[in-house]
């Protein structure tokens, strides 16, 4: 399938690590011209997504460098706790998750919007999680979170229809990089863990469809990438 993403200027929040990094490599093998955006020192436009101040910058500067800004994905995003009871969370805990993952995706969007208006076929990909739909045991800030961005996908999408900026969400289960092996204490990796684990790149593939103006009719949708788990009724059955 052509993508039709060449020369697109990409801008990836949390393009630092993990499916960012790899959402980047995709876009660039597509002939993208690719923004990574993330708090990592050693990224190319460092800015902490929680801050409004920075992320107007440093969305400004990108648009500066690069022309303009035609493709926004959201990738950067914590865990918080995990394996906290939610009776057991701590507000601090609460407000940093909520902070990164849905304050930091709607930041981003806000200030890429001015740039985008500007572009063809403009597409804002938000990196929900199957968190958006299912609950995960003690992990109640994420789960909260994951369902805000999902929301904050169709209300981006419904707000700037008129505008010709598509937005769809991507809601992966689990998917093997640095923030599921860590928070699986799984450093080795998921070899053998006797359930099913996806690829950044996997999830990069299902990225690039909905940022292409391929997918075109898509808007306010969200891709759950499961493996079919949410399909199963808890109906049980011998
Ligand atoms: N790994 C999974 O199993 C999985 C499943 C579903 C959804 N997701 C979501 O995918 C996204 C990427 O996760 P990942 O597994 O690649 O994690 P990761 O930890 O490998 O990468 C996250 C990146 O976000 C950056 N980041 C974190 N806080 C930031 C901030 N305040 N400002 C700017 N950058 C910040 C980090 O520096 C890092 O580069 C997250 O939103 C995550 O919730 C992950």
């Amino acid at each position: 399938m052509e993508l039709r993403l060449a020369d697109r200027v990409v801008v990836v929040t949390g393009g630092a690590s993990g499916i960012g990094a790899a959402c980047a490599e995709a876009f660039r093998a597509e002939g993208a011209r690719v923004a990574v955006l993330d708090r990592s020192a050693s990224a190319p436009w460092p800015a902490d997504v929680t801050d409004e101040a920075q992320v107007a910058a440093a969305l400004d500067a990108i648009a500066g460098t690069h022309g303009g800004i035609d493709v926004l994905v959201c990738c950067a995003g914590i865990s918080g706790p995990v394996g906290t009871h939610a009776a057991d969370i701590a507000v601090r805990d609460w407000d940093s998750v909520m902070a990164v993952n849905a304050r930091g995706a709607f930041l981003s969007a806000k200030h890429a919007v001015p740039h985008l208006r500007r572009a063809a076929a403009p597409s804002i990909v938000l990196l929900a999680s199957d968190s958006s739909l299912v609950a995960s045991e003690g992990m109640a800030p994420y789960c909260a979170s994951k369902g805000a961005v999902l929301m904050l996908g169709k209300a981006l999408a419904t707000d700037l229809a008129p505008d010709g900026i598509r937005v769809n969400c991507v809601c992966p289960s689990i998917v093997d990089t640095p923030m599921s092996r860590a928070d699986m204490g799984l450093a080795a990796g998921f070899d053998g863990v006797g359930y099913p684990v996806q690829s950044p790149d996997e999830v990069a593939a299902l990225v690039l469809f909905l940022a292409s103006p391929v997918s075109r009719p898509v808007n306010g949708a969200h891709l759950l990438s499961d493996f079919g788990m949410a399909a199963k009724s808890g109906f049980p059955m011998d």
